[in-house]
């Protein structure tokens, strides 16, 4: 199981809350949104957004998790005005989707899943041409460029193509077209899929540093340790429903336990998930791949006890972990989160 890695810079501090009383100012609001596709040939329409609600204030961080396939793009989509709605409304500082698409892409800044730099444009061409398109002077755009290039340490990369930059400065190189014309709201797809670990870890610090430059972001992601590090609230997303909403140490505390040990059984394990639920300290047991995933709180007196009872089972492994978000996916929804 992944664990957080020791090299990251301690975070960025989250956003303060307003008091209880005061009115939320959401940057980003989704109602009742449903999406339905037509099927391929004579298959059924798919449900891709099966209504959902969202608030998103200003200044957070808020991350979309879900799976393959939760509909996760497609809520982006409506929200950056690429996908039309079914039903339902989004607003984008105050601007209907529907109505004004032309005002809304004024605000907002979209990354998607796949690179879309100009290939043909330096990096320093690739910012510079967005500031144009966005209506900045000759000069205020270079300086932008310019500004850019240096706050995403890509600077000594000014000349290079995108073909020429790793993965990492290719991302970081997007992420810094995207807010070049300052929106209030940056949309990230799946962000860091497909980067090396110090790359992704590179990225979260980029992103964590928006909320100094007063910008909110949403950004889908299937990794729930980037949910995790990174999100001031999490949504979880399965079936194009949101299954649960809150700030991620919530979401982890609904579960009730403090652990989650993973039996690694070479036989199958009938039974001995009724006999394990009925020991003290154990909240829950599950089958997995390979053995029984329990959720237990009460400290490791409950270890022994669940080892001894799935010996007779054939028991391989133990491990032993904190409960993640994927461990609320799986609470939720009796399935893993990874593909
Ligand atoms: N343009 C499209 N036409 C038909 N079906 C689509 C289209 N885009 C997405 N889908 C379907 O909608 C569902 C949600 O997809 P998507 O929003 O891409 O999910 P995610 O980003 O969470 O992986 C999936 O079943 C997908 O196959
Ligand atoms: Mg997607």
């Amino acid at each position: 199981m992944p664990t957080r890695t020791a090299t990251r810079k301690p975070r960025a501090p989250r956003k303060a809350k307003p008091p209880k009383d005061e009115p939320k100012d959401y940057v980003l609001r989704v109602e009742r949104l449903v999406k339905v596709y037509p099927g391929p040939g004579n298959s059924p329409d798919i449900r891709a957004i099966d209504g959902i609600d969202l608030n998103v204030e200003r200044g957070e961080i808020f991350g979309l998790l879900g799976p393959n396939g939760a509909g996760k793009t497609t809520t982006v989509g409506v929200c950056t005005t690429r996908v039309y709605p079914t039903s339902g409304h989004v607003q984008v500082d105050g601007v209907d989707v529907r109505k004004d698409p032309a005002r809304v892409k004024l605000g907002i800044g979209v990354v998607t899943q796949f690179n879309t730099l100009d290939r043909l444009c330096t990096a320093w061409e690739n910012l510079y041409f967005h500031c144009r398109y966005f209506e900045m002077s000759h000069r205020e755009a270079k300086q932008r460029a310019d500004e850019l290039l240096q706050q995403f340490r890509l600077s000594e990369r000014r000349k290079s193509f995108p073909d020429e930059l790793s993965g990492g400065m290719a991302q970081r190189l997007q992420v810094a077209r995207s807010i070049a014309h300052r929106p209030s709201v940056l949309f990230l797809d799946e962000p860091t899929a497909g980067l090396d670990p110090q790359s992704r870890i590179a990225l979260w610090e980029i992103v964590s540093e928006m909320r100094e430059h007063g910008i909110t972001v949403v950004l889908t992601t299937h990794y729930m340790e980037e949910a995790d590090q990174l999100c001031d609230r999490v949504a979880i997303i399965d079936h194009g429903k949101i299954l649960v909403c809150d700030q991620p140490a919530n979401l982890k505390k609904t579960l009730g336990a403090e652990t989650v040990v993973h039996l690694h059984l070479e036989k199958p394990p009938d039974g001995l998930a009724g006999k394990l639920k009925r020991l003290s300290g154990v909240v829950s047991v599950d089958a997995s791949s390979d053995g029984l995933r329990v959720l237990t709180k009460g400290g490791g007196i409950v270890l022994p006890k669940l080892v001894n009872a799935a010996n007779k089972y054939g028991l391989t492994d133990v491990s032993v972990a904190e409960p993640t978000l994927e461990t609320v996916f799986i609470s939720l929804t009796g399935r893993e989160l990874r593909e």
